[in-house]
């Protein structure tokens, strides 16, 4: 986190520790209500098409189990679908006998476009998309998804959990009707907040799986009225310091511009990849035409958790991509794990050098 979000999430807690929460939540309204307009600017739509969800799986739930589904529907989906999706597909097609198919990968990896037109009847109820995996630098075509989902006047889908601070993302370019986003991740916002965005225009047909007295109000003995706006997702109680730092986060992610931040993040990892494909029994594993800032390889005859290890042992944080996370995408290239190096505008030409050099050296001991 960069010292300003962690400055405004911790003065918030501050404060409701001196004078209490509905007080503090009173006076900082303004830095509370920011977050909406700051994620709505991020992303292109207005303020009240944004929901304040605890992280970005929630968020993408409460949109997922909202759509009305009937039997015999259809769900269209990608090759590296994230496992929390995936597994929310095949409940609601247990439930509900929806069918779930998996668009299949084009030459470069991604999903291919023109599969994707060819399946499109009228049963396909959703296109639901995952823009870059958590498995690697695979950014999916989300524009070229959104133009054939138009088209057919089908539901859109996006889970932009790890594009959402490192991409442009434009809702109306992209032609989603939902997205989904995390705080944690390239937003570098605090942990524990998210947002979901929903179209005005399909806000009304999405009745939330959660309904409490801040999504609705209780307007007599027998009734209730759902909310007009999106905050129809949230729930009442929340995090409040988280909100105030996740406004603050987008704020500083505008601050810097995301297309500057692109640039930086993309030409890091590209360095990063070049080098790592020169050492011995490394394989960088990244697919797609473009490709981000998730950088993941794998090492001949070690275990990613063993390097992973070994690099925390030096002071360098990686991570392990388990096949369960993907598990399409990962038992189609045959893969049992990947290492996974995440880089930031923040890193320099110097540290992915020396996490290179880390890395030849940790192989050579190991
Ligand atoms: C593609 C994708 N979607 C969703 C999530 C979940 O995000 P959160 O931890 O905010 O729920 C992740 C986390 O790794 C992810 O990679």
């Amino acid at each position: 986190m960069p010292e300003p979000v962690l400055d405004a999430t911790v003065s918030h807690l501050r404060l409701e520790a001196r004078i209490g929460g509905y007080e503090a939540a009173d006076r900082n309204r303004d830095a509370i209500e920011r977050v909406y307009d700051a994620a709505a600017t991020l992303i292109g739509c207005r303020q009240e098409e944004i929901a304040v969800i605890e992280n970005a799986t929630r968020a993408w739930d409460m949109a997922f189990y909202s759509i009305p589904f009937e039997p015999g529907d259809r769900i269209l989906t990608a090759m590296a679908e994230y496992a929390s999706n995936y597994i929310a597909y095949l409940q609601v097609a247990r439930k509900t006998g929806v069918n779930v198919e998996v668009v299949p990968n084009d030459e470069h990896g991604q999903i291919s476009v023109e599969a994707l037109r060819g399946m499109i009847d009228e049963d396909v109820r959703l296109i639901s998309l995952t823009h870059v995996p958590t498995n690697g630098g695979l950014v999916n075509p989300a524009a070229a998804v959104g133009e054939v989902a138009r088209e057919a006047g089908v539901l859109y889908l996006l889970d932009a959990c790890q594009s959402v601070g490192q991409l442009p993302i434009d809702v109306e370019e992209i032609g989603c009707d939902m997205l989904s986003a995390t705080g944690r991740k390239y937003l570098r916002g605090p942990r524990g907040t998210g947002f979901l965005y929903v179209r005005g225009e399909v806000l009304e047909d999405l009745e939330p799986p959660f309904l409490d007295l801040h999504a609705a109000s209780w307007t007599a003995r027998d009734r209730f009225e759902v909310r007009p706006d999106a905050r129809r997702f949230e729930n009442w109680e929340t995090n409040y310091a988280g909100k105030v730092g996740l406004g603050v986060a987008v704020d500083y992610t505008l601050r810097w511009g995301v297309e500057t931040i692109r640039v930086r993040v993309q030409y890091l990892a590209e360095r990063l990849r070049a080098r790592l494909n020169g050492i011995p029994d490394v394989t960088v594993r990244d697919l797609g035409a473009e490709q981000c800032g998730i950088v993941t390889f794998t090492v001949e005859g070690k275990p990613p958790q063993t390097v992973v290890r070994a690099l925390s042992g030096q002071g360098i944080n990686t991570s392990v991509s388990p096949p369960d996370s993907t598990l399409l995408d990962m038992e189609s290239r045959d893969l049992e794990g990947l290492v996974r190096a995440s880089v930031h505008y923040y890193n320099s030409e110097e540290e992915v050098e020396t996490f290179c050099e880390t890395l030849e050296s940790v192989l050579s001991k190991a």
